[in-house]
C-alpha cells in the first residue's frame, strides 16, 4: 500500500490533537449527571466521521444514548466491514488517585493520560483515522460501516433492539473491532475469546433495624459476617466456585490448546512487579495466562453495610450488600449461571437471615476461529506493520454485543486491539501508548487491504 507511514507520520499530530478533544467531553453512560456530554460525545463522533469521508452519517437515538453510524459504500460488490466502537467511558473515580484529571487529557512518557483513551475512544478513533487515510490516498478498498455506541460500559442495554431493526442496513460481511489488549509492541497478539458474564447484587437483611453490638452481639446474626461467611464459602480450598453445576457446561481446552497457551510470551515476574503483588492467586491446575483466558471466575466487585464513618460506631447492621460478577467462558450461558447461583445463594442462607438476588446485565462469551481467512487476513496486517507473526491470546474481559453480532447479523468479528494491560482502563490514570495509537491506525488500514484482496 502507498504512503501509509507517511500519511501517518504527517499527520499525526493532529490525529493526537482530535482525539484529546474528544477526550475532555466526560462521557460517562453510567452517570446521569453526564447525560449531556455523553450525547455531546455522540455529535462529536458523527462530525468526525463526516469530516474523515464517510456519507449518511447518522445519530441513531435510541431508548437511551445513540448509536453513531457511518457509511462509505464504494462498490456493492466488494465486501463490508462493520467497524464496532464505543465513545462512553467509565466513571472516573476515585479521582484523587488521579495525577493528572482525568478529562484533561496529557502526554507524559509516550503515553495520553485520560479516562476513555485507551477504552474506547482512543481504539475507535483509530478506526476513524485509519478511514480517512484510506479516503485520502484513494485506496480504500471495500465498503465499510460504523457503529459507534454509547452503553457499552453499562451493559449495551439498548443496542439489541438496534441490531434487530436494523440488520438490513447493518448487512455486512465481517466486524472490526478494537476494544481488547495486545501483549506488547514486541509482542504483538490478537483477541480469539472474550468471556460472558453474570452480573448480580446480593442483600443480606438480618434485623429489621440497626442493632446496638454489644447489647445484641453473638445473639442475633450479623449480616455482614454472614454475607462474609457466604462469599468465601463460593470457592474451595483449590479456589474453584463451589455453586453446584457450575463447570457442567465448560469446554475444557484439550492438551494440543494448553500446550499453545503454554507458549504465550508472558513474564510472570514482570506481571507481579508491575501490580505489585508478592504471588498470584487462581483456580488450581493452571496457569495465569489460563485463569484469565480460558476458566471461568467469580469476583465480588463491592461489598458494603454498616457503620463506614469517621470513628467507631458500635452497631449490628440490618443489611449487607455485595455486587459479584461470574466471567463465563463457551458453552456456559449467563441466564443458566445466574439461576444456579441464585439457588445457591439462596440454600447456603441461614435461617437467621433473608436474601435476595438481584441480577443486572450479562452476556454470553465470544470465540474467534482462527482457521479462517478473516483471522488470516489479521494476521497478515500484524505482520506488515510489526514484522511479527502475532499470537492469538484470549481476553479475560467481556464485550457482550459481540455474541449476539453472531446470533441476529450472522457475523464473526475480529478483536485487532491494540491496548495493553497496563493501560489501567477503567482505573485512575487510565492511558493509551502514542505508538499503539498510530500503530494501531497503520495495521487497521493493512488489513482493509489484506481482508479485501482474500474475498
Ligand atoms: N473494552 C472492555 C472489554 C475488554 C477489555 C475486553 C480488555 C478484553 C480486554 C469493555 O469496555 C468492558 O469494559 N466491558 C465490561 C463489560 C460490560 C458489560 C460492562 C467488562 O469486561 O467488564
Ligand atoms: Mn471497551
Ligand atoms: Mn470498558
Amino acid at each position: 500500500m502507498k504512503n501509509v507511514k507517511e500519511y501517518i507520520d504527517q499527520h499525526k499530530d493532529r490525529f493526537i490533537n482530535e482525539l484529546i478533544e474528544l477526550l475532555k467531553i466526560p462521557s460517562i453512560s453510567a452517570d446521569s449527571a453526564y447525560k449531556n456530554d455523553v450525547f455531546a460525545a455522540a455529535e462529536a463522533v458523527r462530525q468526525t466521521l463526516e469530516e474523515a469521508g464517510a456519507d449518511n452519517t447518522e445519530i441513531c437515538q435510541t431508548a437511551g444514548f445513540p448509536v453513531v453510524y457511518a457509511e462509505k459504500i464504494i462498490d456493492i460488490n466488494k465486501p463490508t466491514i462493520l467497524v464496532y466502537g464505543h465513545y462512553d467511558v467509565q466513571p472516573a473515580d476515585p479521582l484523587e488517585l488521579w495525577d493528572s484529571p482525568p478529562f484533561d487529557p496529557v502526554i507524559k512518557d509516550g503515553k495520553i493520560y485520560a479516562r476513555g483513551s485507551s477504552d474506547d475512544k482512543g481504539q475507535m478513533y483509530m478506526h476513524v483515522k485509519a478511514f480517512e487515510l484510506m479516503m485520502n490516498t484513494n485506496q480504500l478498498p471495500c465498503n465499510v460501516k460504523f457503529i459507534i455506541e454509547g452503553e457499552e460500559e453499562v451493559g449495551s442495554a439498548n443496542l439489541e433492539t438496534f441490531i434487530v431493526d436494523n440488520k438490513e442496513k447493518l448487512k455486512a460481511d465481517i466486524i472490526l473491532i478494537s476494544d481488547t489488549s495486545m501483549l506488547s509492541l514486541e509482542h504483538p497478539s490478537i483477541t480469539t475469546g472474550l468471556k460472558g458474564l453474570s452480573y448480580l447484587e446480593v442483600e443480606v437483611t438480618g434485623p429489621n433495624r440497626d442493632l446496638h453490638s454489644g447489647m445484641y452481639g453473638g445473639a442475633v446474626a450479623n449480616p455482614i459476617n454472614i454475607l462474609s461467611k457466604m462469599i468465601a464459602s463460593l470457592h474451595d480450598e483449590n479456589n474453584r466456585i463451589t455453586i453446584p453445576g457450575f463447570y457442567d457446561k465448560v469446554i475444557e481446552a484439550s492438551p494440543e490448546e494448553r500446550a499453545l497457551i503454554a507458549k504465550t510470551p508472558f513474564e510472570l515476574d514482570l506481571y507481579k512487579s508491575k501490580l505489585g503483588i508478592k504471588a498470584v492467586h487462581g483456580e488450581k491446575g493452571y496457569s495465569t495466562i489460563e485463569r484469565t483466558g480460558i476458566r471461568p471466575t467469580l469476583d465480588v466487585n463491592g461489598i458494603w453495610g454498616g457503620y463506614i464513618g469517621e470513628g467507631a460506631k458500635t452497631v449490628l447492621p440490618s443489611k449487607a450488600y455485595a455486587k459479584i460478577s461470574m466471567r463465563l467462558v463457551p458453552n456456559q450461558s449467563d441466564d443458566e449461571i445466574t439461576t444456579l447461583f441464585e439457588n445457591h445463594f439462596n440454600s447456603i442462607a441461614p435461617d437467621s437471615v433473608s436474601v435476595k438476588v438481584k441480577p443486572h446485565h450479562g452476556g454470553e462469551p465470544y470465540v474467534t476461529p482462527i482457521d479462517t481467512k478473516e483471522y488470516q487476513a489479521a494476521s497478515e496486517a500484524i505482520v506488515m506493520a510489526f514484522g511479527k507473526e502475532p499470537v492469538p491470546v484470549r481476553a479475560g474481559g467481556s464485550i457482550p454485543i459481540v455474541a449476539l453480532f453472531e446470533q441476529i447479523l450472522g457475523l464473526k468479528s475480529i478483536l485487532l486491539g491494540f491496548g495493553l494491560d497496563t493501560d489501567a482502563i477503567h482505573s485512575p490514570n487510565e492511558s493509551y501508548g502514542v505508538q499503539n495509537f498510530l500503530k494501531g491506525i497503520e495495521t487497521i488500514t493493512y488489513f482493509y487491504k489484506t481482508y479485501s484482496s482474500k474475498k
